[in-house]
């Protein structure tokens, strides 16, 4: 049994009710909500959260790729995965339904998302497009290598202490521009890993994406960006806006991103009186 209360006025629900939107609206809107579930009061936060991002799907990349110079041998970066996986549970969390796509890590799959693993950035572009269409909400953390090899070896490359090895590199698709280009009504945010001239870097970075929000990290700096357990990132998006968070637990700073998503999305759609008096 569920019961609820708005302004000390309490009904009781029998069937199990799913009733974290209205709570979470109502609690948005100011009201005074408490939630009884048989007999005992759950935390409004732990409904809001519920709630946020019921009816949603969210589509999120996350780690590193590998890009292959031969059958044992490849290129990739410090990408974990802590962040994207960190982005997929927060929205778990909220009521979403998530794809992760996700490059090569050792975390578990959060429980509840699609999961597709992938190794390259091409399957990594492939696996998203096949996402997308279902997506409300895209979230791009993956550490995609800009380049692979042109052509890796279909043999193990032989070890010659007296010849120089030389690769030759291509450039990858760029998947979160070609994601933006054909976003339609979907919210799109972008990550940017910079280790100088951080801000202008990621300025550029918005606007070239063509992203409507950019998360700025600042990998040069020690205990956050690749392979750890906090980060502290600056939310950038296209109508101008600049937050600063600070250094926080990964999963913290995805609930940070999340709200800003909610908060921007709203604020950027005419509202229900504007469409109404067209
Ligand atoms: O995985 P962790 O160890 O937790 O580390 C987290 C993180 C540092 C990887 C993460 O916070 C982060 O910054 N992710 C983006 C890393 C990156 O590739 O940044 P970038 O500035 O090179 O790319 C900008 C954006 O374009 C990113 O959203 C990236 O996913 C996307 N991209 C880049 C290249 C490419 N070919 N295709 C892309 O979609």
């Amino acid at each position: 049994m569920i019961a609820i209360s708005v302004n000390g006025e309490r009904r009781e629900f029998d069937a199990p009710l799913n009733c974290a939107d209205l709570i979470a609206r109502l609690a948005l809107a100011g009201k005074r909500v408490a939630i009884e579930r048989n007999g005992e009061i759950v935390p409004r936060s732990r409904f809001a959260d519920e709630a946020l991002l019921d009816g949603e799907h969210v589509l999120v990349t996350s780690g590193p790729t590998r890009e292959p110079i031969d059958p044992v041998r490849y290129v990739s970066n410090r990408s974990s995965g802590k962040m994207g996986h960190a982005v997929a549970i927060a929205a778990l969390r909220r009521g979403a339904r998530v794809t992760l796509v996700a490059g090569p890590t050792v975390l578990p799959p959060p429980p509840g998302a699609v999961y597709v693993p992938v190794q390259t950035a091409e399957e990594m572009r492939e696996a998203v497009l096949q996402h997308l269409d279902a997506a409300t909400i895209v979230i791009k953390a993956a550490a995609v290598a800009d380049y692979r090899v042109k052509r890796p070896s279909a043999t193990k490359i032989k070890s010659n202490k007296d010849e120089e090895l030389t690769l030759t590199f291509t450039p990858n698709p760029d998947i979160l521009k070609e994601v933006a280009a054909r976003k339609g009504t979907r919210f799109v945010v972008g990550f940017a890993a910079e280790t100088d001239e951080v801000r202008t870097r990621a300025a550029a970075k918005l606007r070239a994406k063509g992203v409507d929000l950019l998360v700025l990290n600042d990998v040069s700096q020690r205990g956050i960006g690749f392979d750890a357990d906090d980060n502290q990132v600056v939310l950038l998006d296209r109508w101008g806006g600049s937050i600063d968070l600070p250094t926080m637990k990964k999963i913290d700073v995805a609930g940070a991103i999340l709200d800003r998503v909610l908060e921007l999305r709203a604020a950027s759609r005419p509202s229900s009186r504007d469409r109404a008096s067209r």
